[in-house]
């Protein structure tokens, strides 16, 4: 984009943002400006000129008709835990925070419905319901900090999509403001649609480039009242990779099935200092497996015939979390995967998806791309999906954007990703990190067509602009 240069808006806008959001609401400090200069992804920073936290759908749609007229970057921002860099305000600019919209606005009991405002704590949200015996299950692993807006904009998952689904799946109604100030519904609190074009579809997974979500109306679904646990040993991580079908194709459907690679687990357990799992030289991988339902026996019965499958491929000494402490223990350690392997120097993070059987071929290939180009892997991640992280470290190459020494073994990888009938994205985003790659798995008439919705939602190209794709 050609981004105006701050000198020709910076005065003049400041003073109409503070007219619309109040003084103590446009950051323009750099002390203060820092705290919005990165979000999880790798070590990028980059500072935007000016922070506004609104509070109303109405004053983003003022600021965003200034934006417009003067042709300003705009970069909204939920937490700042996305790892696709789908937050950075890479242009500089204006920054959007959407802290202050934190409100739950209503629990529809009735209609198994919530209407949530975008800046809710993902996992605030998923207390709340289920203080009413409800359930809103996408659960990514920062759930304790994430904002429910963040999840709609990058699509998220967690382990849960496994049964459950994806953030799309419980989306029925958006309020989103447009680049030009416009402020719509994209479409109605329904369970069913069939009425034109699925506008809320569109939204969910764009990653902030079409517009700023500040109503979101999601379904929810009874809270299933029991979940059994299971950690599952395997000395050879592709066998570990083919169980995961077989459970499947076997007729089980758990509601979590995650893989741990053991150099991940390994690092994991030193950062939180807990040994809850036994780590022997023996061990390459482990499956969690959740199952839950309303009826104990048949949850029991169901884990016992999973853990008899899985003899057939070798598994090891299954262990059953007995009590919530030990779950809970399990799981801290599932969800502190990413942030302990980066802490490590895996800096690099990928989000790949393949069909679920594929899975073995996908884990051989990373391996091989690894020697052949001299990089370190470690992968976890939501096997039952066929979407496997794959965390890289390349010894004496600290990691910067496009960095040269990275990008052909990327290229490699996501080329064996598309051959094996995958992405490169199961639930992070592309934003600003994978856009490179995007040509390895779109053709040119994809990219047209998505570049075109894009200049039709936002004709200036002010928001996120350079997210996702380049125009
Ligand atoms: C996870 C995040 C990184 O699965 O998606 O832990
Ligand atoms: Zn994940």
């Amino acid at each position: 984009m050609e981004a105006t240069e701050k000198n020709n808006w910076y005065e003049v806008c400041v003073g109409l943002f503070k007219k619309i959001a109040g003084e103590q609401y446009v950051l323009l400090k750099e002390e203060d400006l820092k705290n919005y200069d990165h979000d999880e992804t790798e070590n990028l920073h980059f500072l935007p000129d000016v922070v506004i936290k609104p509070r109303t759908a109405a004053e983003i749609s003022e600021i965003m008709k200034i934006c417009n007229e003067y042709k300003i970057p705009v970069t909204p921002r939920g937490a700042g835990t996305g790892l696709a860099g789908g937050a950075l305000p890479h242009f500089g600019g204006v920054l959007i925070s959407m802290e202050r919209f934190n409100k739950i606005l209503e629990i529809d009991e009735r209609n198994l419905q919530v209407t949530v405002e975008p800046g809710v704590i993902t996992e605030v949200l998923q207390n709340a319901v289920k203080e009413k015996g409800l359930f809103y299950p996408p659960d990514p692993s920062s759930r304790g900090s994430c904002f429910i807006g963040g999840n709609i904009s990058a699509n998220s998952g967690g382990p849960k999509a496994v049964k459950y689904g994806v953030v799309k799946d419980y989306v029925l109604n958006l309020q989103v403001v447009l680049p030009t100030g416009e402020i719509i519904w994209t479409g109605a609190n329904v369970l069913k649609n069939s009425t034109g074009y699925n506008l809320t579809q569109l939204i969910v997974g764009s990653e902030g480039t079409l517009g700023i979500v500040t109503k979101i109306v999601l379904k929810l679904l009874p809270h299933p009242k029991h979940d059994l646990l299971m950690l599952v040993p395997f000395a050879n991580l592709e066998k570990a990779g083919e169980a995961v079908s077989a459970i499947f194709r076997a007729g089980f459907t758990p509601s979590a099935l995650e893989l741990v690679e053991i150099d991940a687990l390994k690092i994991v357990s030193k950062m939180i200092g807990d040994n809850v799992i036994p780590v022997t030289d023996d061990i390459a991988a482990h499956l969690i497996i959740e199952v839950d339902g309303n009826h104990m026996e048949t949850l029991m019965s169901e884990m016992e015939a999973i853990g008899t499958l899985l003899t057939q491929y070798n598994c090891g000494e299954i262990f059953f979390a007995d009590d919530t402490q030990q779950k809970a223990a399990l799981w801290k350690l599932r969800r502190r995967v990413a942030e302990a392997v980066k802490l490590d120097g895996y800096t690099i993070e990928e989000d790949t998806v393949v069909p679920r059987a594929e899975l073995p071929a996908l884990i051989k290939g990373v391996k091989a791309l690894g020697e052949q180009y001299n990089f370190h892997a470690v992968c976890y991640g939501h096997a039952g999906d066929g979407n496997l992280h794959i965390r890289i470290k390349k010894e004496g190459s600290p990691y910067s954007l496009n960095n040269p020494e990275i990008v052909p073994s990327l290229k490699a990888l996501f080329t064996l990703v598309k051959k094996l009938g995958g992405t490169i994205s199961g639930e992070h985003g592309v934003g600003l990190v994978q856009k490179e790659y995007m040509e390895v798995v779109f053709d040119a008439a994809n990219l047209s067509i998505m570049k075109g919705i894009k200049k039709v939602f936002d004709p200036n190209n002010i928001l996120n602009s350079g997210k996702i794709f380049d125009i």
